[in-house]
């Protein structure tokens, strides 16, 4: 898929702004602090439903206006579509889809999926579980609008839980109420792990391939999901059941629920040694480029056509022999890059994109013969 064009009102420095993309290569230069990670903002903002950097939407709208707009027209391989978030005062967040408002966020997945890499990403390593929740979560969303469903069902009943856990001190009343709660938590959990250790059986084979060749030939790279045991959703069920009832001691005098998939973790070992701690910085890189790499697959193979890819800061900082197999696995996939300074020669044609202070000129780059 490609993102054709970008429309942009009083988002971030912009007040007005529209880019016609390239399908291949998009080199979105400029110095520091002139709006090029706000434009490819725009675009994840309308593939994740939110901003990859800010959970705050109202960042996004340009200080001092009263409204933002940010809109996509999408190349899909069965036709075109146009994907709008509107942000104001009055009415907070709007997703439109071909001018329709959509009335549920779950709704807007599915349409413009992208594999986005920024420094950032560092911490899906580096950072805690909620990092490599959030990472996987996403992505699932990414291919599948009623697992964001799942998360957000699941996130209504865990509170109705805690607030009860919160309120109630008495173990028997406690008792009394709290099966329903915890069925019904049992039941989302089962489903959302099931979905979870899925996506990781499928990440595994291409991260592990690509940690091979982006390193040469060495490192063992491998995902594990840290939560209830099981395979079935109802297997996984009956585990977080058991748990819930066995932590309720634990639960009541902490106030809130201990056990979950809002607890769990992901494990990246390498070689055998869990690479939160023990990799190094540039293992680290070579992880997380791994994993967005097998992001790209995944998703190509579930869309059956290629997500388009978005890399935010990230080319510059890798070192040459990275960037050429990352070059080498991105042919065919329509990419929005950013950075101050490229150093690499694309062989190929490619749309150079300068901004500065919010103006954006582009310019079609021709292939030196
Ligand atoms: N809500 C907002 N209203 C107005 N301006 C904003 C808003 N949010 C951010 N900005 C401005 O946008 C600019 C930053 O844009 P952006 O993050 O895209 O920079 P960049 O070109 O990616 O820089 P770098 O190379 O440092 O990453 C800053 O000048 C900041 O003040
Ligand atoms: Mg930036």
């Amino acid at each position: 898929m490609r993102v054709k064009w970008l429309k942009l009102k009083n988002f971030r420095n912009y007040e007005e702004c529209f880019v016609e993309f390239f399908d291949g290569l998009n080199l979105i230069s400029g110095k520091n602090g002139q709006g090029k990670t706000n434009l490819v903002e725009a675009v994840m903002l309308n593939a994740l439903t939110k901003s990859p950097r800010t959970s705050s939407d109202f960042d996004l709208k340009k200080e001092d206006t009263d409204f933002s707009e940010a809109e996509v027209c999408l190349q899909r391989n069965y036709g075109e579509v146009r994907l709008k978030c509107r942000i104001s005062q009055e009415l907070k967040k709007q997703f439109f889809i071909n001018d329709n408002e959509v009335k549920k966020l779950s709704e807007v997945f599915g349409n413009l999926v992208a594999v986005y890499f920024s420094p950032a990403d560092l911490k899906i390593v580096s950072g805690g579980p909620a990092d490599r929740r959030d990472f996987i979560d996403t992505d699932i969303s990414q291919l599948s609008g009623s697992y964001y469903t799942l998360l957000q069902r699941y996130t209504k009943v865990l509170d109705q839980r805690n607030k009860l856990l919160k309120t109630i001190h008495n173990r028997q009343e406690i008792e009394e109420q709290i099966d329903i709660w915890n069925e019904q938590l049992a039941t989302l959990a089962g489903h959302i792990i099931k979905t979870r250790k899925s996506f990781i059986k499928k990440l595994s084979l291409p991260a592990m391939e690509t940690i091979k060749f982006i390193t040469g030939g060495s490192d063992k790279l491998t995902l594990n999901y840290i939560g209830a045991q099981g395979e079935t959703s109802e297997e996984i069920k009956t585990e977080i059941l058991k748990s819930l009832q066995n932590n309720l001691p634990r639960d009541m005098e902490l106030g809130y629920t201990t056990i979950g998939p809002h607890r769990d973790d992901i494990k990246f070992s390498l070689n055998g040694h869990d690479s939160r701690i023990f990799a190094s910085q540039g293992q680290q890189r070579s992880i997380v480029l791994a994993l967005k790499i097998a992001e790209l697959e995944i998703f190509e193979a579930e869309l059956n056509e290629k997500p388009v890819l978005v890399l935010d800061d990230v080319f510059s900082e890798l070192d040459s022999a990275r960037q050429k197999s990352l070059y080498e696995k991105f042919r065919g996939v329509q990419v929005l890059m950013t950075g101050t300074l490229f150093k690499f020669k694309p062989d190929e044609d490619y749309l150079s994109i300068a901004v500065k202070q919010g103006i954006v000129k582009t310019k079609i780059m021709e292939k030196k013969k």
